[in-house]
């Protein structure tokens, strides 16, 4: 493990200050986490997407609290020093503020979260106050929300058009108004995301498929090397075909187990020859 200073809400501040790009990734599991904390991933997610990429379903729609409090907890254990956000998944927030504060409390106690992430604009700004009055600091999440895939057409970006853009803008200026530190913009275009960028003042943007123009970017971690077979954006670099190393691997122990090739010496263990015939004679085999 490395000997990492944990990352702050002032940390994350100064590298805006000092115009150095913020790292930010997903991820729902230990393994993965210890590779992110050694890798020194500044933020990451716990995103409600886990419920897509780690449990299957169709959609983010399905997640719970439980699910997302058992993630976290996981992600904190192997990444004990990033600044870590939990996202508060569909209906813990959207029903009142009471609810979207006490879920965010669940992340801060339960799993040891540096804060919380929420979709939605204007109609939102007050969950997004009432959390941060509450002493959480919140990340609002702006363009493609996933949750309201159904209301916005599908998974498509978002503000193509400038009426639809300019509600972009008022709502980050909402979000930031209420006390988001943090605001991620996902699929918008790169020239919107660069606006909102150059008007932020007090919180700082993350582009996840929205262009360079942004203090910071996320990528989806699953994407990145090739572990969500269903689909691949088009905004997702992959950096490595892990998913395919880990098919190769799992079509060779199929072959090598049905050739009896495995298990091999080195994978199995013995038993000294005196224990052996004491146990045959105990079994009355001998
Ligand atoms: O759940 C998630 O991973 C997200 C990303 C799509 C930003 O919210």
């Amino acid at each position: 493990m490395s000997e990492r200073k944990k990352i702050t809400l002032p940390t994350l501040f100064k590298k805006v200050e000092q115009g150095e790009p913020i790292v930010m990734l997903t991820c729902y599991d230990y393994p993965t986490a210890c590779f992110q904390e050694d890798a020194g991933i500044d933020m990451i997610l716990v995103g409600d997407s886990l419920g897509m990429t780690m449990l299957g379903y169709d959609s983010t729609l399905p997640v719970t609290m439980e699910d997302m409090i058992r993630h976290a907890q996981a992600v904190r254990r192997g990444a004990p020093n990033v600044w870590l956000i939990g996202d508060m998944p569909y209906m813990t927030y959207q029903i009142s503020s009471e609810e979207a504060v006490r879920n965010a409390g669940r992340f801060m106690a339960e799993a040891g979260c540096d804060a919380i992430k929420l979709e939605g604009g204007v109609e939102m700004a007050d969950r997004i106050a009432a959390i941060v009055r509450a002493g959480i600091p919140a990340m609002g999440h702006l363009g493609l929300t996933p949750q309201s895939a159904s209301a916005l057409g599908g998974f498509r970006l978002q503000g193509k058009a400038a009426a639809q853009a300019k509600k972009i803008v008022d709502d980050a200026k909402a979000l930031e108004d209420a006390g988001a530190f943090a605001i991620l913009l996902e699929m918008v275009p790169d020239r919107l995301c660069q606006i909102i960028t150059e008007r932020a003042e007090k919180c700082f943007i993350i582009s996840l498929g929205s262009g360079p123009n942004a203090h910071g970017q996320l990528l989806i971690y699953h994407d990145m090397f090739g572990l969500y077979p269903k689909f691949k954006p088009r905004m997702a670099k992959v950096y490595g075909d892990a998913g395919k190393v880990i098919q190769q691997g799992l079509a060779q122990y199929a072959r090598e187990v049905r050739a009896r090739q495995f298990p091999q010496q080195e994978n199995y263990f013995g038993m000294k020859d005196e224990e052996y015939d004491e146990l045959l004679l105990m079994l009355g085999q001998s």
